[in-house]
């Protein structure tokens, strides 16, 4: 077969979260992958003479990746949201047999097609802004058959728009009604796990470990799980209170904790230790109005990488924007604008186990943003303006 006929995209300013390119850079792309990247002036001379396209000075960084979504599910929320604004908290809520377990319900009236159809416009706003890669979740279903079908629909999506899906098992998010905890996670959560990995429909296995979901011990049965098949897991953990989660998953190597407001030093020890990625999900901070700040000093102190995601979910953050997430991250948590851009893009790549996406360098997949903006900062800077010029995925420009 004859090789992909390599194109540059030439003046340019590059944010590569790889090698630092400063003054005119160029990248170089050929089918799906990124061949060179760096300074126009050290162009290699085999290269001199492909087809350049002009960026005209504009910024190309990593597309985004939204590694943390619930963007698959029935119906809305707006009601608790008009409760929560008459005073009630959506701990509250979820206890009265609102929240996650409404959604539930939604979900499970709504057919594959359905859920399809509503998922699509939230998918195509963050296309909007350049997302290459998309984690989407289950975990609305709490039973087998819907559990099933929420990731089926999730794969669906990669075939109706060029963007990538990587799908998550969350079966164990919140407690059906009318169920205990421990024997709805040995006669439902897990055995729609084995089901869901027999359809290949697993890429890594989650859970919320919180007062109103399940408790530490009971994530560790599902983990135990995940590890016999040699599934990665992640975890939802201390967003709502200090529950131990986030110990736990470092003690299971997992690939990222998400929310964390309440995780302590120890926690970013074992973090930094494990490897594992803190995800931060400002837009869920913001909607249900927290004011506990995750330790964001800490994770710098010890090294463990900070990513952002929406957590596009219909409770806690209806966000469908990582623009946005990324101005909420600098304003509510001090996050640098680099600290964000590095987020939504190198950490957020690492957060879903993926190690040929999100920075700019030879042998990486052509998933690139191209930006009407001149720095990386005026990404995170601006509130509601999309500055995209352009996006690429893999290699192709849509
Ligand atoms: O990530 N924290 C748990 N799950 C979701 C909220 C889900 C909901 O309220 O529907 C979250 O914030
Ligand atoms: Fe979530």
């Amino acid at each position: 077969m004859e090789s992909p006929q390599p194109m540059v995209l030439a003046n340019a300013r590059l944010a590569t979260m790889a090698a630092p390119v400063s003054g005119r850079g160029a990248v170089v792309i050929a089918g799906d992958r990124i061949l060179w990247a760096g300074a126009e002036a050290d162009l290699p001379a085999e290269h001199a003479r492909a087809e350049r396209r002009d960026m005209e000075g504009r910024l190309i960084t990593p597309a985004p990746i939204d590694c943390h979504t619930h963007l698959v599910h029935g119906g809305n929320r707006a009601r608790e949201f008009e409760m929560r604004l008459e005073g009630a908290s959506y701990e509250e809520i979820a206890r009265a047999g609102g929240g996650i377990v409404s959604t539930v319900a939604a979900t499970r009236a709504a057919s594959e097609d359905d859920l399809l159809v509503s998922a699509l416009p939230r998918l195509d706003a963050l296309l909007a802004e350049g997302v290459s890669t998309v984690e989407i979740k289950s975990g609305y279903g709490l039973d087998i058959d819907t559990e099933l079908a929420m990731l089926r629909t999730a794969r669906r999506l990669a075939d109706l728009r060029p963007v990538r899906v990587r799908t998550t098992f969350l079966g164990a998010h919140a407690v059906p009604k009318g169920h205990e905890a421990d024997a709805y996670i040995d006669q439902i959560c897990l055995p729609a796990l084995r089901a869901a990995h027999a359809e290949g429909l697993v890429d890594a296995v989650d859970g919320f470990c919180e007062g109103i979901a399940f408790s530490a011990p009971q994530i560790a049965r599902v983990f135990d799980a995940a590890r016999a098949l040699g599934l990665p897991v992640k975890l939802h953990a201390e967003q709502l209170s200090h529950q131990g989660g986030t110990a736990l998953a470092a003690r299971y190597g997992a690939l990222s904790v998400d929310h964390v407001e309440y995780a302590d030093d120890d926690d970013a020890r074992a973090l930094a230790a494990a490897g594992t990625v803190a995800v931060l999900l400002p837009g869920a901070f913001y909607f249900i109005r927290e004011t506990q700040l995750p330790p964001v000093a800490a994770f710098r102190a010890h090294g463990v990488p900070m990513a952002l995601a929406t957590d596009c979910n219909p409770g806690s953050s209806p966000l469908t924007s990582l623009l946005l997430t990324m101005n909420m991250a600098c304003t509510f948590f001090r996050l640098t604008p680099a600290e964000a851009l590095r987020g939504i893009t190198a950490n957020a790549a690492r957060a879903l186990g993926l190690d040929d996406c999100g920075t700019i360098a030879a042998g990486k997949r052509a998933d690139l943003a191209v930006w009407d903006v001149e720095t990386p900062a005026e990404l995170a800077y601006r509130i509601g303006f999309n500055p995209l010029h352009a996006r690429i995925f893999g290699g192709r420009p849509c």
